[in-house]
C-alpha cells in the first residue's frame, strides 16, 4: 500500500484522510506515519542488524521522541539513545528496558548521570573531560564503592551491583558534506576528545582497571544528513586505529564501536537518499577487513539513526490564513531601496499558516528545505509559487520558500512533507504558540500520542509575584 493517496482530490496518509485529520484535532498538527516507521526499522533489520551477528542499532530518540515511540522502539527490540535527563526520563516513564539505553551528552549533569546510574542504564557514552570521575563517584555513591583514585591499578572485580558500561566519544576530525550546524565530526567540535589524544588514550586504559564501569568501546558520529558515506568510512577508520592501539597498549580487544547515525533521508523531490545498506555494508567490509589484518577480535558495530526512522514518517498540517503579495518595489527594512535585481522585480505570494517556526524551526536555522501539498486540493496542479510563512514575530520565520502548490486560500489545509525528525523534538513556545499535537495513523485510523498543549498547560509553571 502507498503511504500517500490521492482520493476526490483529498490526501490520504496511511488510508487517513488528512484535511478531516485537521478537523478534527485541530492545526497545527504532527501527523506519524506508523507504516513508514515499521518500514524503516525492517529495512535497518534486513540491511544491518540481522544481516551482521555483531550488529546492533538504537534509535536516537532526539529525532522524535514521547512515551508511545519509546513503546514502538522497544517492540521492535532495538535500543534507545537519549542525550539528557529528560529524554531518559521519558524513556522511563514508558519503561523502556535500561540495559538498552545508551546515555549521550556533551555536558551531562551529576543529577542526569543519578539518574542513569539510579534506573541502571546500559550504556554511558563519555564525551567530556571529568565525566569518568563524575561517573565513577555517582555510581560508588550509589551503590557504596570506594571512589576509585584514576592512577592506582585496581584489580577487576565482580563483586559490582551495577557497573555502567562507558563509551568514549572521539572526534574523528573530518569534514562531513552537509550543513555546518550539523556536522559533529570536524576538528572543530565541541563533541567528544580527539581520535589521537593522549588524554583519550588515559581515559581508555583507567575505564580498563576501573572496578566500577566496564570499558565498552568507542563512539562517533560525524554528522547528520548524510548522502555519501565518505566521512563516515573516514572516521571509522581513525577509530579502528583507536582500537588498534588499544591492544597495543593494554592488550584488550575492544567490544563495540559506535558510529552514529546521520544517514539521509528524502526532505525534497531533489534529495537521493540510499538504503541503510548502500552505507552499512561498506562499513561492515571495513570493519572485518581491518580486523583480520591487525589480529583484532571484530568489535560489534552500533548504528544510532534517528532521523531515517522518522522523518519521513512524519508530516504538519497547518491551516492557511493570511495570504498577501509584496510589491515588487517593496521597501527593505534598512529603509533603502532594494537593488534592482531579478528577485526584487517580482512580487512575492506569502502563505501564512497557523504555525512556524516554533513547530518546526529547521529551515530558520539551517535553511532546510520541505515541499508541501494543499491537502484538501491534492490533486490539482501545482501552478502557484509562493513563500510559506509562519505566524511567529521574526521575518525569518519562513517555513518554504519557493514552495510549488495548488490554488491556495484561506482554511485550506497545508501538508508539510517529512516532518518527523526534529520538528516536534525542537518545538518551543515562541510568542506563546502551544505545541502541536501528535497523531499516529494506521491502517485508516488515527489517534493522539501527544494531546495538544493547552494555553493552561503553559502558564502551569507560571508563578504570581
Ligand atoms: C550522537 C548522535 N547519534 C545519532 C544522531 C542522529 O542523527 P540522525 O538523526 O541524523 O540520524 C545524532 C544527531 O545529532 C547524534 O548526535
Amino acid at each position: 500500500m502507498n503511504v500517500f493517496e490521492t482520493v476526490n482530490g483529498r490526501l490520504f496518509m496511511d488510508g487517513v484522510d488528512l484535511a478531516e485529520l485537521a478537523a478534527e484535532f485541530g492545526t497545527p498538527l504532527y501527523v506519524m506515519s506508523r507504516s513508514v516507521i515499521d518500514d524503516r526499522i525492517a529495512e535497518l533489520k534486513r540491511d544491518f542488524t540481522e544481516r551482521y551477528p555483531n550488529a546492533r542499532a538504537a534509535y536516537a530518540s532526539k529525532a522524535f521522541l514521547c512515551t508511545a515511540l519509546c513503546h514502538i522502539v522497544d517492540e521492535a527490540g532495538l535500543s534507545l539513545d537519549v542525550v539528557s535527563g529528560g529524554e531518559l526520563f521519558t524513556s522511563i516513564r514508558a519503561k523502556f528496558p535500561a540495559e538498552r539505553i545508551e546515555f549521550h551528552g556533551n555536558n551531562k549533569t551529576r543529577a542526569e548521570l543519578e539518574l542513569a546510574v539510579g534506573y541502571g542504564v546500559g550504556r554511558i557514552i563519555v564525551d567530556a573531560p571529568g565525566e569518568l570521575d563524575l561517573i565513577e563517584d555517582v555510581v560508588g555513591s550509589k551503590y557504596g564503592h570506594e571512589q576509585k583514585s584514576g592512577d592506582s591499578l585496581c584489580a577487576p572485580s565482580n563483586d559490582v551491583a551495577y557497573r555502567p558500561r562507558v563509551l568514549f566519544r572521539v572526534n574523528p576530525d573530518v569534514e562531513s558534506d552537509t550543513h555546518d550546524h550539523i556536522s559533529t565530526g570536524h576538528g572543530n567540535s565541541k563533541f567528544g576528545f580527539s581520535y589521537d589524544s593522549a588524554e583519550l588514550f588515559d581515559l581508555i586504559g583507567r575505564a580498563i582497571r576501573s572496578n566500577i564501569v566496564d570499558f565498552e568501546g568507542i563512539h562517533f558520529h560525524v554528522g547528520s544528513q548524510l548522502f555519501t558515506n565518505d566521512s563516515r568510512l573516514a572516521a571509522l577508520r581513525r577509530a579502528l586505529g583507536i582500537l588498534k592501539e588499544v591492544k597495543i597498549r593494554y592488550g584488550y580487544d575492544t567490544p563495540e564501536l559506535n558510529i552514529g547515525g546521520g544517514f539521509a533521508i528524502r526532505y525534497t523531490s531533489d534529495d537521493d537518499p540510499r538504503p541503510f545498506g548502500f552505507y552499512l555494508e561498506p562499513v561492515m567490509r571495513e570493519v572485518e577487513e581491518y580486523c583480520a589484518a591487525e589480529g583484532l577480535k571484530p568489535p560489534a558495530v552500533v548504528v544510532e539513526p534517528g532521523r531515517s526512522i522518522v522523518g519521513e514518517a512524519g508530516v504538519t498540517l497547518y491551516t492557511v490564513g493570511a495570504i498577501r503579495e509584496t510589491r515588487a518595489d517593496e521597501r527593505k527594512g534598512n529603509g533603502s531601496l532594494r537593488a534592482p535585481d531579478a528577485s526584487a522585480q517580482s512580487a512575492r505570494k506569502f502563505v501564512a499558516v497557523d504555525g512556524g517556526m516554533t513547530d518546526n524551526i529547521r529551515p530558520a536555522l539551517y535553511g532546510a528545505k520541505y515541499e508541501a501539498v494543499v491537502a484538501n486540493r491534492a490533486d490539482k496542479p501545482a501552478t502557484e509559487v509562493v513563500t510559506v510563512v509562519g505566524k511567529c514575530c521574526e521575518s525569518g520565520d519562513r517555513l518554504i520558500e519557493g514552495a510549488r502548490l495548488q490554488t491556495v486560500a484561506p482554511g485550506d489545509i497545508l501538508a508539510v512533507y517529512s516532518t518527523g525528525a526534529y520538528g516536534y523534538s525542537m518545538a518551543s513556545n515562541y510568542n506563546k504558540l502551544p505545541l502541536p499535537a501528535v497523531a499516529l495513523v494506521e491502517n485508516g485510523k488515527a489517534r493522539l500520542i501527544v494531546r495538544r498543549q493547552s494555553y493552561e498547560d503553559m502558564l502551569s509553571r507560571d508563578l504570581p509575584l
